[in-house]
């Protein structure tokens, strides 16, 4: 058996999404930028997964904007907004951090972003790598929130009423990878230049298939998201309480009333978490140390140092991160498996 618990890097599509998809894999093929019926099959299947988007994130149809993915809808806003000054959180995923930083915009920690002076400030509704969950301050100018993390998890509809510009990325919640969307409640100039899509803010053949099983997970999603925080939120808390009492000095990362349902986050002091992550692995547990993308690293996660977290402590956190699929059975196998790898790697050192 594997426990698979890396939902935040990417999780399983949903069979809903995958049945959604394949007629324009297969017989619906046509561009949808063309004029004859085969396109205006394709054409009416976006504008139907539009029209769920929106719904789905509190917006006008008008206002979603079909992206690659949460990477891209993150460039867009922060280089496509009409703002000549941008800032971020030290908390961002690098998508937003690395792109105000190659702006030159200014990155403060999260307790100060609401005083900077910036045209654009982009804050993420929740975590990726410790579930924390963010108000999203009261901002002068533009506000961007990556909510890619959040959307599983939260009614990002209401809570990013007040920004002007949210990503998401399908695959975080049972969509297909390389499929996102930027809500763009204001213009945006493209990054993407080329035929015009997307009423000429990106450019690029649609990824039909792609956009279409994001609207049907999203369905899906916003429709279980309330049972489904309850579910996990109890395997979340029994993995956590029971990690922490079988391993001496576990520690756990954020206020837990305070994180995204699916988030387990906790440090093992004294051991390197990428040790433990082999470990665990050659026992069927996938998890995965800070964020997917610098795991092979071992620089210590930005996230962890912005809170505070010795490098040492950061170097032996893993996130287990649970997801729609994730049962007892997977909660079982890691409080099986985790608490006698940790003694292992304790003994050998
Ligand atoms: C908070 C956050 N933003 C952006 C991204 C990037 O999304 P994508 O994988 O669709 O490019 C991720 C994915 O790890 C994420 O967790």
């Amino acid at each position: 058996m594997t426990a698979y618990l890396d939902h935040a890097a990417t999780t399983p599509l949903r069979p809903e999404a995958l049945d959604a998809m394949l007629p324009f894999l297969i017989e619906h093929y046509g561009n949808p930028s063309g004029a004859h019926a085969v396109s205006r099959r394709a054409k009416q299947a976006i504008e139907e997964a539009r029209d769920v988007v929106a719904e789905g994130l509190g917006c006008r149809p008008s206002e979603v904007v079909f992206t690659s993915g949460g990477t891209e809808a993150d460039n867009l806003a922060v280089f496509g907004a009409d703002a000549a000054t941008v800032a971020c959180t030290d908390v961002e995923h690098h998508a937003v951090l690395h792109s105000v930083q190659a702006r030159g915009g200014r990155v403060v920690p999260y307790a100060e972003i609401g005083s900077v002076e910036a045209d654009l400030v982009s804050v993420m509704l929740a975590n990726n790598e410790t579930g924390v969950v963010h108000d999203l301050p009261d901002v002068r100018g533009l506000l961007h929130t990556d909510a890619v993390a959040a959307f599983p998890w939260l009614d990002v509809a209401a809570l990013a009423q007040r920004a002007h510009f949210i990503s998401i990325s399908a695959h975080k919640f049972g969509g297909p990878k390389g499929v996102g969307a930027l809500v763009a409640r204001r213009p945006l100039t493209p990054i993407i230049h080329g035929g015009g899509q997307e009423a000429d803010r990106r450019s690029g053949t649609h990824n039909v298939a792609g956009i279409v099983g994001l609207a049907a997970a999203m369905r899906i999603t916003v429709e279980q998201r309330a049972a489904n925080v309850e579910r996990v939120t109890r395997l979340r808390d029994r993995l956590a309480d029971g990690l922490l009492a079988a391993v001496p000095g576990a520690a756990e990362t954020g206020e837990r009333n305070n994180k995204t349902a699916g988030n387990c986050h906790v440090r093992f002091p004294g051991i390197e978490a990428e040790a433990l992550l082999v470990l665990l692995d050659e026992a069927g547990v996938c998890a995965s140390a800070g964020s997917a993308c610098a795991s092979g690293a071992m620089e210590p996660s930005h996230v962890l140092a912005a809170m505070g977290i010795s490098r040492d402590e950061a170097l032996a956190a893993v996130r287990f991160s649970l997801g729609a699929t994730t049962t007892d059975a997977d909660v079982d196998l890691a409080l099986k498996v985790v608490p006698d790898a940790v003694a292992r790697l304790r003994d050998s050192t």
